[in-house]
C-alpha cells in the first residue's frame, strides 16, 4: 500500500467551517497524505521562507550593525562590544547577511559588499528599519488587516507598489519588502481562502460576506495573491492554480498546514528579534514556555505542529530514501519521529526492515500516529514507544535516524541525546543524522535563515558538520559519513568509536 493510499473510511475531509481550526487539521492528519507536487511545494515554502531575510536586514539596521559596517571592516568580537550585541547571535545574523550577499568575511574581518553598501538605500535607514518592524507586528491577525477605516491591506499594497515605482535598488527593495509576501500568503491560509474558492465560493462578495470582511479591502488581497499566481480572475470568478492548491487546508500534507503553524505568536516573537541578538534572549519562552512543553500543555497547537512536520516530511523524504543511507539496515528506530510519516515511508520502500517511532508520549499515542493506519501493512514489524530521549531510548542494533531533532536543543542537550543513544545501542548499530546544516562554503541560504527564524523561539541552532561532530566525539561516536541531500538537507551517519 502506498502513503498516498494511506485512507480511513471513518474520517472524511470535513466540510469547510470557516478560519483554520485544529478539528479541520484532525480531520486531514487521518487522510490520504499527499507527497506530490514538490516542486511547486517547495518554491511556495522558499518565499513564504524569505520573509526571515527582510527581519535580518531590519534588524541589523536598527541595532546599527550595517551603520558601524559602514565605516569600517570590523570582527564580530569588535562590533559585539561596540553595539552589546551577542557575539554568538552576531554571528548567526551575519551568516544571514553573508548569504544574501550583503556582507563578506575576510579572515577574521566583516565588511559590507557592494550591494550590502547599499543598505541604507531608503536614505532613512534605521527609521525605515523601524517603521518595518513596527508594521511586523501590526500585521498580526488577517481579519485585523482587512478591517477598520483604513485597512492595513492598502498600506501593504502601496509598500509593494507604489513604494518599488522608479526604485533603483529593486533588489535590496524586494529583500525588504518580503515579508509581505510572506504576510500576504499567511493571510491567505489563516481565510482558508483556498478551501472557500474550491467548494464554490468565488466571487470577491460572496468571499467577503462568508467571512464578514469589508468586500474592497478583501479585493486587494486576492489581487495581491493572484499577483504571486495563487489564483486567478476569470469573468468575476477567482479559481485556484496549482500553487493555490498547495494552500488549502483541507488537503492532507499541504504546505498550508506548515503555513498556519507559523502563527501569530511566532511572528510576534521574530518581530521581537532585536532582543535576541541583543542577548541571547528567547521571546517565546519567556512568554509562552519552552516549545516542547507549551505543546504538550496545549494539546491543539501541538496538532498544528506535528502537521507542518509532516509538511516538511512530504517535502524531502523522497529525496532521503533515494539516497540509500537506510540501505542493509535491519531496523530503524526514529527518534522524534512525530506521527510516523516518515518511518512509513521508510517501511513501505524496505518491506523486510523493522521500525521503531520513539517521540514523547503525548505525540507517540494511538489517535496520533500515522502508523496505525496502515496498521495491516505495518502491524509486526513497527513497533511504537513514547518516552523522553533525555531518559532512555529504545534499545537496537540498527539504525538510529533523527531528522530536524537535534537542532531543537542546545549543544549540552544534544549530547546528552547522544549519550542515551550510546548507552543502548548494541553492537552493529548506527545514527543517522538528518538536519539542515549550515553550509560550509556554498551557496545554500536555507539552513542560515531556519536557524536565525529559531533564534526568538527556542535554544537550539543550526550547526556546521564540524561543530556537529564535535558533540559527536563528546558522546563517544565518531563521524562515519556526510550526504548533501536536496537544496538544504545533509545526513551524518556516526558510529560508535
Ligand atoms: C522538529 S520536530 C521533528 C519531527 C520529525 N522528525 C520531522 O522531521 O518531521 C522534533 C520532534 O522531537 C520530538 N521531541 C521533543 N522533545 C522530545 C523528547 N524529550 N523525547 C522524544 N522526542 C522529543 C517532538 O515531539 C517532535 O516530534
Amino acid at each position: 500500500m502506498s502513503i498516498n493510499s494511506i485512507t480511513t473510511s471513518l474520517s472524511p475531509i470535513h466540510p469547510l467551517k470557516g478560519e483554520f481550526d485544529v478539528e479541520k487539521a484532525e480531520a486531514s492528519s487521518s487522510t490520504a497524505i499527499d507527497t506530490e507536487n514538490v516542486l511547486v511545494k517547495g518554491k511556495l515554502m522558499e518565499e513564504f521562507l524569505s520573509a526571515v531575510s527582510s527581519v535580518a536586514i531590519h534588524a541589523s539596521n536598527r541595532l546599527g550593525i550595517i551603520e558601524k559596517l559602514k565605516e569600517n571592516p570590523t570582527s564580530i568580537e569588535m562590533l559585539s562590544s561596540e553595539l552589546n550585541l551577542s557575539a554568538k547571535h552576531l554571528s548567526r545574523t551575519l551568516a544571514v547577511l553573508g548569504k544574501l550577499k550583503l556582507v563578506e568575511v575576510k579572515g577574521e574581518q566583516y565588511e559590507l559588499t557592494e550591494l550590502g553598501s547599499r543598505l541604507d538605500f531608503y536614505s532613512k535607514g534605521e527609521r525605515e528599519a523601524i517603521y518595518h518592524g513596527a508594521l511586523w507586528i501590526e500585521l498580526c491577525t488577517a481579519s485585523d488587516v482587512l478591517t477598520g477605516e483604513h485597512p492595513l491591506i492598502e498600506k501593504v499594497a502601496a509598500l509593494l507598489h507604489d513604494g518599488r515605482i522608479g526604485h533603483e535598488e529593486k533588489q535590496l527593495y524586494d529583500l525588504a519588502t518580503n515579508y509581505l509576501w510572506s504576510r500576504i500568503i499567511y493571510f491567505a491560509v489563516e481565510l482558508n481562502l483556498a478551501d472557500r474558492i474550491a467548494s464554490g465560493t468565488r466571487s470577491t462578495d460572496s468571499l467577503a460576506n462568508s467571512l464578514h470582511l469589508d468586500e474592497g479591502a478583501l479585493r486587494i488581497l486576492l489581487e495581491l495573491l493572484q499577483e504571486k499566481g495563487i489564483i486567478y480572475e476569470e469573468g468575476s470568478m477567482w479559481n485556484l492554480t496549482e500553487r493555490g492548491q498547495e494552500l488549502r487546508i483541507s488537503k492532507p500534507g499541504s504546505l498550508a498546514h506548515h503555513i498556519i503553524f507559523d502563527d501569530t505568536k511566532r511572528w510576534e516573537c521574530l518581530g521581537l528579534i532585536d532582543e535576541s541578538i541583543r542577548c541571547g534572549a528567547i521571546p517565546f519562552e519567556e512568554k509562552y514556555g519552552e516549545l516542547f512543553e507549551y505543546l504538550k500543555e496545549n494539546p491543539s497547537e501541538s496538532k498544528k505542529f506535528d502537521l507542518a512536520m509532516d509538511t516538511i516530511t512530504t517535502l524531502e523524504s523522497a529525496e532521503l530514501l533515494k539516497s540509500g543511507v537506510f540501505d542493509g539496515a535491519s531496523e530503524i528506530v526514529e527518534i522524534g519521529g512525530g506521527r510516523g510519516l516518515f518511518l512509513s515511508s521508510i517501511m513501505e520502500k524496505y518491506p523486510d526492515m523493522k521500525g521503531v517511532l520513539f517521540d514523547l508520549p503525548s505525540v507517540a499515542n494511538h489517535e496520533n500516529v500515522l502508523l496505525e493506519l496502515s496498521e495491516e501493512n505495518f502491524r509486526d514489524r513497527v513497533s511504537i514507544v513514547g518516552g523522553s530521549f533525555f531518559e532512555f531510548v529504545p534499545k537496537s542494533c540498527g539504525m538510529y535516524c533523527m531528522k530536524r531533532v537535534l537542532h531543537d536543543w542546545d549543544d549540552d542537550h544534544v549530547v546528552s541525546i547522544f549519550k542515551q543513544i550510546e548507552k543502548n545501542m548494541l553492537p552493529g548499530a548506527k545514527i543517522a543524522i538528518i538536519e539542515p546544516l549550515l553550509s560550509e562554503g556554498d551557496e545554500r541560504i536555507t539552513p542560515e535563515l531556519i536557524d536565525f527564524y529559531m533564534m526568538p523561539l527556542l535554544e537550539g541552532r543550526e550547526r556546521s558538520m564540524s561543530e556537529m561532530e564535535r558533540l559527536l566525539n563528546a558522546a563517544g561516536f565518531e563521524l562515519t559519513g556526510k550526504q548533501i541531500v536536496g537544496s538544504f538537507l545533509s545526513i551524518l551517519v556516526a558510529e560508535k568509536k
